[in-house]
């Protein structure tokens, strides 16, 4: 509660001046139509048993569907044997630590990432260490070397990346391969990677995501429909074993069994009926696209830093000012950003574009104010 307490108090209280909220990656962008017609055909068709608990996995014809997709993705066989249906890629990554973990193992994540998932390594017992990356978000080969000892189980990886933006090149994900093939063969274990795809639909300008079974044997994938349906509250996702992996089948029975200790027993069983029949739609990546483009122009224009983000919907600039500050006086304007800080990079915050296109318009006039502001004061 303590580490978390950062965002307690964090903004300045703003009365009733309009706000614009940018914290959260909760899509305003509504789920497509095949979405609600698939949602209203199976509910308006009502069988015997159709809430009822389902296999703790998840239904075969669900898993099925997932697995024809990842083969014709990767090119591999996977089958319904190497997918576990989840509670959204939050449960994929929980079931997947759980099943790995005992108490000590240690976890590498690198910085900046995700902001859960320490407590999620903590939750198994696990020990967090953390690996930088390159000023420019990149991976560092050697701050990962370095983090590793005989303790390491397992490294989490994201790609694209919350809240950089950053997709790892192929190039880098066989530098980091071999680094834990290297490894694994010096201490004599296995070394997992676990690889959080909850953006994998959402990347811009064209790029094609590495095959990452292709790149690294002991993987493990987590993924959700969370982003790509713009259905994060449905909590629908699942994780899926590299059918290369030498004991993927006792890996699956793990995280089958944590599934179920953990409390979700299964994934929500109307969903997973839903997203079987919906494995080739997506919302509207342009939309995102041109949010991404006007949102990147306009901050450029006002003389912020960044990466423009090669997928997701965040921007993580560079903070004029020390990261809570200037959070805080963005906040005077009714911007409401996440610090950099709460991502384990300092320095930065995070703008999550996932909202409707006037509250991007509206706020960039408080956007440029704080940005001369600072600059007044020579910050
Ligand atoms: C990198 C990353 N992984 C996992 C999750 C959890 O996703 P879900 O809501 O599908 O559980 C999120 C949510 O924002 C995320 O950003």
């Amino acid at each position: 509660m303590a580490s978390s307490s950062l965002v307690t108090g964090m903004f300045e209280k703003v009365g009733a001046r309009e706000i614009y909220d940018f914290t959260l990656g909760n899509p305003e962008i509504e789920p497509p139509a095949e979405f609600t017609e698939e949602l209203n055909r199976i509910v308006n068709s009502p069988f015997s048993g159709m809430h009822r608990y389902s296999s703790l996995a998840g239904y075969s014809e669900t898993r099925k569907a997932i697995a024809k997709t990842l083969s014709k993705e990767h090119g591999a066989s996977f089958n319904e044997q190497h997918v576990i249906m989840t509670a959204g890629c939050a449960g994929a990554l929980n079931v997947a630590l759980k099943a790995l973990l005992d108490p000590g193992d240690e976890v590498i994540i690198l910085a900046p990432s995700y902001m859960e998932y320490p407590y999620y390594i903590d939750n198994h017992g696990g020990v967090c260490r953390v690996a930088e990356t390159n000023l420019d978000f990149t991976i560092n080969i050697d701050n990962i070397a370095s983090n590793m000892n005989p303790s390491t189980k397992a490294i989490i990886l994201n790609s694209p990346n919350n809240p950089t933006g950053e997709i790892y090149s192929e190039r880098t994900l066989k530098l980091v391969a071999e680094l834990l093939y290297e490894k694994s063969y010096e201490y004599g274990k296995d070394i997992f990677l676990i690889f959080d795809e909850a953006y994998r639909d959402i990347v811009y300008d064209g790029i094609k995501l590495p095959d990452i079974f292709r790149i690294y044997s002991n993987t493990i994938i987590t993924a959700a429909y969370s982003k790509p349906l713009s259905i994060p509250g449905e909590r629908i996702g699942y994780a899926a074993v590299n059918p290369g992996m030498k004991d993927s089948s006792d890996i699956m029975e793990a995280m089958t069994f944590a599934n179920r200790i953990l409390g979700f027993i299964n994934a929500p069983v109307l969903m997973q009926r839903v997203i079987a029949n919906l494995q080739d739609v997506r919302v509207d990546i342009a939309e995102y696209q041109e949010r991404r483009d006007f949102f990147c122009d306009a901050l450029d224009d006002m003389g912020y830093s960044f990466i423009r983000p090669k997928g997701t919907y965040y921007i993580f600039p560079e903070s004029p000012a020390g990261d809570l500050e200037f959070v805080r006086e963005l906040s005077r304007e009714g911007i409401l950003v996440f610090p950099g800080t709460l991502f384990g990079r300092g320095g930065y915050f995070r703008i999550a574009f996932c909202v409707k296109w006037e509250t991007i318009k509206r706020s960039l006039d408080g956007f440029g104010k704080v940005r001369n502001f600072l600059e007044r004061k020579d910050v």
